[in-house]
């Protein structure tokens, strides 16, 4: 079974109008390789922006629009919060669940993160679920428990057989940001640990799965990234905002 290759671009509380049209200017036209996806995930303000410029442009249809952040409830009195169905309304298809800096920096428990999953998988989105260790949790070799605790809770609610419309990004908190990209064997090793974890449970379900690679990832490293064997593209940042190079490490994604 050959999964597809994911690239997703994190814009975080980055980007404008301009960058949208940027953005979609420079992929208009582009060829996508194939069985691979391409994931836009601007703020919330320009994805009605992006679904329009995209439409009318020529951008393939495997570029798709995601959003950073979702909430668990439906619809009601919380104030500040985006629905499911509001992101449905604006073309969205993929949704980032879980990103470290909302765990860390607005305290999304893990909790939280599974139930954001769950109903992300209700309305018919893909999760992008993010997981990842500290930098003190892998120097203390506790990465492997940290990533089973991330991932348990999410298959206790959701059951494992959902997971085979869940994209997993491994982003290991101490590569987010600082430049310090893990090398293709740190990535990968981890990759399959994930794997593992999940081949344990359900190997058709785990060999389903694709796990992305997030953390300070840019042109120069994505190719060798990309090509390890549970390396299924990447959850991008900084250099996602980058309209030549994010092109560029686009075209490094090629279809396994
Ligand atoms: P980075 O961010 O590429 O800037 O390290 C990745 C992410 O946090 O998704």
């Amino acid at each position: 079974m050959k999964r597809p290759l994911i690239v997703a671009a994190n814009w975080k509380m980055n980007g404008s109008l301009t960058l949208v049209e940027q953005m979609t200017n420079a992929f208009n036209g582009f060829v996508v390789n194939d069985n691979v996806a391409i994931v836009i995930c601007p703020s919330f303000p320009y994805l009605a922006a992006f679904a329009a410029a995209a439409k009318n442009a020529n951008l393939s249809e495997n570029i798709h629009l995601g959003a950073q952040n979702v909430s668990a409830q439906e619809k009601g009195a919380f104030t500040g919060e985006v629905s499911t169905t509001m992101l449905k309304d604006v073309s969205v298809s993929y949704v980032v669940v879980g990103h470290s800096e909302r765990r860390n920096l607005y305290n999304e428990t893990i909790m939280d993160v599974a139930l954001k999953v769950k109903s992300v998988l209700e309305a018919g989105l893909t999760p992008i679920l993010c997981i990842g260790e500290s930098e003190a949790q892998r120097v203390a070799e506790q990465t492997n428990e940290i990533l089973a605790s991330q991932l348990q809770p999410v298959i206790d609610i959701i059951g494992i057989k959902k997971f085979v419309d869940v994209v997993i990004a491994y982003e290991p908190v101490w590569a987010i940001g600082t430049g310090k990209t893990a090398s293709p064997h740190v990535a990968q090793t981890t990759h399959q640990f994930i794997r593992q974890f999940l081949t344990n449970i359900d190997a058709d379900v785990a060999n389903k799965v694709p796990l992305l690679y997030g953390g300070s990832l840019n042109a120069t490293t994505s190719e060798e990234l990309f090509a390890q064997t549970d390396i299924d593209g990447g959850l991008i940042g900084g250099a996602s905002l980058k309209v030549d190079e994010f092109k560029l490490i686009c075209s490094t994604a090629k279809g396994k």
